[in-house]
């Protein structure tokens, strides 16, 4: 299997162990794979057949890992090169009440929080600390609003690499900032948002010679292909009509729309989904974009109590307006309180989500409630980060915090009580 470094924009190649996220013309960088030498060679067959193993010392990530298993369209290496916890292998729910509420019969959602650190992030840093461990990096950095910097923290601790993440003070949520200094990431927390972390820590890995694994890092992409991989390979490889999902920085964006015309260039799928890329209202530049025919490229300054996509200028911009080409994908916003409404409908399913995963799911049902969606749509929403992420924003929420001015529609509000069983049988009258 052969893959390198390839830009879209004018074409030039460079070889996949050279150091470098742009091309020479400015544009960032894909890993292309020959996919004509795959033709016949990797088939839905190949993938079927690796059995998921439970991991052990002698496992192999190609077994045990839901990255791993699709490794000759993610990064041809040998076992004993990857750094795997192992990730993937998530679950996708089917919930009566949650389709219900979104209006639609086929609803499902894939949990990325269920991840390793609990987010779809560790899927792309098994690609991108297994490269960096093989160019021999020194250290390897990323600017985050928190999920990056934990999965990067992990992968790199486990790796042996030293790891700097930078982060925009007091807009990370608890859960997030408590892994990366658990797993002994040099943390520097600066003033300024997301975007101007992403300047800075795009300078630092310039001048002092560190690997750079934010999501403008293609190798990290790659490993973000498989949540559709997997998706399509858990339903017999029949695809949904649509597949919904919060967009920041754009690296799932470009990623899923890489994965598709990947897979259907293979002949794996006969149809492509239409993706369907969910902004916050606060944080909306690829919405903006997506409304003026993306004649130019939209930044703004961000603001949205789902911080993990406070992003006012992503990255991965270009080359999400073509995943949206390849497949005749949407954007749309979202704003914080029907984000929060969403996160509260998710939670009660049993099944939980940090706000930004729920912006998809608040998506899907504004879509059906604009007729652009059908009740009989199969429709598949990614969940992209674990409940415990972000717990303030969620017992704000439930108690009626008054310094938001977002409403608890559907409140689970805590009740003082005095420790007796009278008291107890008196709060339950009418509840039971
Ligand atoms: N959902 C969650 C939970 C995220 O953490 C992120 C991005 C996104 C959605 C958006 O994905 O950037 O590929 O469009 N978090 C990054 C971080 C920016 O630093 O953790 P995207």
């Amino acid at each position: 299997m052969r893959a390198w470094l390839q830009c879209d924009r004018c074409d030039a190649t460079y070889p996949l162990h050279e150091v470098r996220y742009r091309c020479e013309c400015g544009w960032l960088l894909d890993v292309t794979h020959e996919l004509e030498g795959m033709r016949g060679v990797v088939s839905r067959e190949t993938f079927d057949a690796r059995h998921i193993e439970l991991a052990g010392p002698r496992t192999s990530p190609k077994h045990s890992s839901g990255v791993w298993r699709y490794t000759e369209l993610v990064l041809p290496v040998e076992d004993e090169e990857i750094v795997s916890r192992p990730e993937g292998n998530t679950p996708s729910y089917h919930h009566e009440r949650l389709s219900e509420w979104v209006g639609l019969d086929e609803f499902c959602v894939k949990h990325e929080g269920e991840n390793p650190t609990g987010s779809f992030k560790d899927r792309g840093m098994t690609v991108g600390v297994t490269q960096a461990r093989a160019l021999g990096a020194r250290a390897v950095a990323c600017a985050s609003t928190g999920n990056t910097s934990a999965s990067l923290a992990a992968y790199a601790a486990m790796a042996g690499l030293p790891a700097l993440v930078f982060i925009p003070a007091g807009h990370i949520a608890y859960g997030k900032l408590s892994q990366a200094l658990a797993y002994g990431a040099r943390t520097f927390q600066i003033e300024g948002d997301f975007d101007d972390a992403m300047g800075l820590v795009q300078r630092v890995c310039e001048e002092l010679d560190i690997f750079l694994l934010n999501s403008m890092n293609p190798f990290r992409l790659e490993g973000q292909k498989t949540i559709v991989f997997e998706l399509l390979q858990s339903r017999g490889w029949v695809p949904p009509q649509w597949i919904v999902f919060p967009a920041g920085n754009l690296g799932n964006t470009a990623a899923f729309g890489k994965a598709l015309h990947e897979l259907h260039v293979l002949g794996l799928i006969d149809t492509i989904p239409r993706l369907v890329a969910v902004q916050a209202e606060g944080a909306n530049p690829f919405y903006l974009g997506f409304m003026g025919g993306f004649r130019e490229r939209v930044a703004v300054r961000a603001e949205t109590i789902a911080t993990a996509i406070r992003i006012g200028a992503p990255v991965s911009y270009w080359r999400a307006v073509r995943a949206l080409r390849w497949t005749d994908g949407l954007v749309m916003q979202v704003s914080d309180q029907e984000i929060m409404d969403a996160k509260a409908q998710v939670d009660a399913a049993g099944i939980g989500c940090e706000p930004a995963s729920a912006a998809a799911v608040a998506g899907v049902r504004k879509l059906v409630a604009e007729a652009v969606m059908d009740r009989s749509d199969s429709v598949v929403a990614i969940l992209t980060g674990h409940l415990l992420k972000d717990p303030q924003s969620t017992v704000d929420y439930h108690s009626g915090d008054t310094s938001s001015s977002l409403k608890a529609t559907y409140a689970n509000r805590p009740i003082p009580i005095e420790a007796s069983v009278d008291a107890v049988r008196r709060s339950l009258e009418g509840w039971l």
